[in-house]
This record gives structure tokens, C-alpha cells and sequence, in this order.
């Protein structure tokens, strides 16, 4: 098999796995009882804390652990009571709450990026907190988030960025991104699924989502997934100390694939001009769609993913091309490939015969 869809979620790291283990088995204490085995559990927690403050750079205290990215985004916007504003290329766990506030959308041009007078402009709407992501799931573009906080922060106005699909990937520094919440996921960088933190700037109070028993220092309640806690930690170190290594490795590989690939006539990929993720390349192959390339892809032991969301009534195309301009037939061929540093060259060369062999 080939796995190619390390952006929809990764392998567990067998390191992390065994860090995580002895909380299932031995050490199942819960974090809030007093005994000596909440008081482990409650430990190994701060230890995770630790971990996961220093892959971001923020300080231990200012990080809360949910269930995931998702519980983490909408926890951040939970924090908005005014007009809010979100980028159009949003993950749906953004893009969804959102509406529900009636949530001002930011375009972006046709590269996938957000540009300067935009922000300018939508600043004039006077918002109180803004949701851009760091770097998008399907395309892998990049936004100058740094850029865009200073822009906003300079009016006052609260900024969130989903850096889900960055954080292991990229330096992330939340120091530096002069945000003032972050939101990252556990499974993405070789943790457990059911496992994020949302990192938040000192200066916000924070009103929790989940009300109950005043975990996580009254800000999200309910029993920590210590096991899980603990394995994000431990994937957050590695992917602190093997990030120069893994980006080295993911870069060859892409590099590779995107020059295979601009080889064959009939293959466009998308956001090629702008900055992109390391591991992620969404490329359509004109005329056949998405949905078909990754089912037959699928039969022979490759798995990818489509750039769009399959409804019952048919496959629409993704919003984040269509938020490009590019129209819903070209966006309904999209193919998403999201490598790992694990990837070969050897699985990229095969892929790219197998994706010849389909006649393109
Ligand atoms: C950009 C982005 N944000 C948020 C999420 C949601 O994270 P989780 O799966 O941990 O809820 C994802 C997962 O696909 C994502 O790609």
C-alpha cells in the first residue's frame, strides 16, 4: 500500500504509541483525583504541556487540550461577540460555526493567498476577531499570517489561525505569528485522533464551550484523554527535534512529484505560484474527475484523496477552489497528495506510473 493522505490524518509514531500505553493499562488514574494515581496522570499532563508549548513556542500555561482541531476552533470562536470574519478557504470546523454567526467572508486571489488590501478593507467592517488558517488542507498555500496579525492587531482586533496542517511541517512560532489564538491537532503530526489544544494569548478570557467539572483550569471541562494527551506530547517533541529532517525529506519527495507530474500534458497543479506545505500537492487531470482517479487509485493500494466532499446528491466541488476561481469542472478533478518524511522516492515513482497508466 501507498499512503498518500498524511493531511487527512498519520500513521501513529510506534515512539509515541509506547509513551502512551502504560496510561491505558497502569497508570489509569483520573488527573482530578487526589491518590497518587491522579496525581501521575495529572503530572504527565503538565509534562505534555510542556511539550506541546515548546513545539509552538508559547508558554505551558497558555495551552488548553480538547478533542482535536475541531473542538479547538470552536472553542476560538466561541470568543467572538461582534463580526466575526473568516478567509473563504476555511476547514468546515471553521466554516461551519462561522455561519452560524453570520461571519463576514475574506476572499482570497487566485493563488489561494489573502492579500493585503483585503485585510485593509475588511478592516473598515471593524470585526473583533478574525480566523485565518496558517497553511490549507487542501492546497498546502501558505498565508503571511505574520503580516496579516500586525495588520489587524494594530486595530485592536483578535486573530485566530488554524495551524492544523502547518504545525510539524513548518516552523510554527506563536511568538512570532503575533496571533492571539492557534489551534492544533494531535493526529496530524503522528499522535492519536481525539486530541488537539487551543493556545491563546494571556490577554483573553477564554469562555469555555464545555461546562462541567473545570478541567484544564476552568476552560474545558470533562476527564482529560490523558493517554492521548501524553502521546501528543511526546509527537509534539518529535516533531520539534525531527523537523529539519522531516521537512529535508518531504520537500525531496515533492519536489520529485510535482517535476514527474508537470511532465504529463494534461495535469495542472493547483496554487503551483504560491507558498506551499512541503507535503502537499492538489493537481487535476483535465477531463476526468477526482472522485474516479482516487477509487481506481484506491484498487490499486494507493490511497489519496479527492479535493472534494462527496454529498449524497452527487460530488461538489471544493469550495476552497471554487473560493480561487477556478471553475466546478476543473475544481471537480482535483487529487489531493499529502506526504509523510516515511514516503520513498520508490512509492512517488510508482504513483507516478500509475497515474500514467490511467492514459494521461
Ligand atoms: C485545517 C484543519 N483544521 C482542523 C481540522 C480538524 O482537526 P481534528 O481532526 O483534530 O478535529 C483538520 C482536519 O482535517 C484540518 O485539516
Amino acid at each position: 500500500m501507498i499512503y498518500f493522505d498524511n493531511n487527512a490524518t498519520t500513521q501513529i509514531d510506534e515512539r509515541v504509541l509506547e509513551e502512551m500505553l502504560p496510561f491505558l493499562k497502569t497508570m489509569y488514574g483520573n488527573p482530578s483525583s487526589v491518590h497518587r494515581l491522579g496525581r501521575i496522570a495529572k503530572s504527565a499532563i503538565e509534562i505534555a504541556r510542556e511539550q506541546v508549548a515548546a513545539l509552538i513556542d508559547a508558554p505551558s500555561s497558555q495551552i488548553i487540550f480538547t478533542s482535536g482541531g475541531t473542538e479547538a476552533n470552536n472553542l476560538a470562536l466561541h470568543h467572538s461577540n461582534g463580526l466575526l470574519a473568516i478567509s473563504a478557504i476555511e476547514h468546515p470546523c471553521v466554516a461551519e460555526p462561522a455561519s452560524r454567526k453570520n461571519a463576514q467572508i475574506i476572499s482570497v486571489n487566485a493563488d489561494g493567498l489573502i492579500e493585503p488590501e483585503t485585510i485593509a478593507e475588511l478592516i473598515q467592517n471593524r470585526p473583533d476577531f478574525v480566523s485565518i488558517m496558517l497553511a490549507n488542507n487542501e492546497t498546502g498555500v501558505i498565508q503571511p499570517i505574520t503580516e496579516i496579525a500586525a495588520q489587524l492587531n494594530e486595530h485592536g482586533i483578535v486573530v485566530h489561525t488554524d495551524a492544523v496542517q502547518a504545525v510539524g511541517k513548518i516552523p510554527v512560532s506563536f511568538s512570532k505569528l503575533g496571533v492571539q489564538m492557534l489551534s492544533l491537532s494531535s493526529h496530524k503530526i503522528y499522535g492519536a485522533k481525539g486530541c488537539g489544544a487551543l493556545v491563546f494569548d494571556k490577554s483573553l478570557s477564554i469562555q469555555p464551550l464545555l461546562l462541567g467539572g473545570g478541567q484544564e483550569q476552568n476552560r474545558r471541562s470533562g476527564t482529560e484523554n490523558v493517554a492521548a494527551i501524553v502521546g501528543f506530547g511526546k509527537a509534539a517533541e518529535f516533531a520539534k527535534s525531527e523537523l529539519e529532517t522531516r521537512h529535508a525529506k518531504m520537500l525531496e519527495l515533492h519536489l520529485l512529484l510535482e517535476s514527474e507530474l508537470e511532465k504529463l500534458p494534461r495535469v495542472t497543479i493547483f496554487a503551483k505560484n504560491a507558498p506551499r506545505l512541503p507535503n502537499t500537492t492538489l493537481f487535476g487531470i483535465d477531463k476526468i474527475e477526482g472522485e474516479w482517479v482516487l477509487l481506481t487509485l484506491d484498487q490499486k493500494g494507493v490511497c489519496v484523496s479527492s479535493g472534494s466532499a462527496c454529498a449524497s446528491e452527487g460530488q461538489e466541488p471544493s469550495p476552497v477552489l471554487l473560493a480561487m476561481g477556478i471553475s466546478p469542472e476543473q475544481a471537480k478533478t482535483a487529487i489531493r497528495v499529502s506526504l509523510s518524511h516515511r514516503n520513498t522516492q520508490a512509492e512517488v515513482l510508482q504513483f507516478i506510473e500509475i497515474i500514467k497508466s490511467l492514459g494521461v
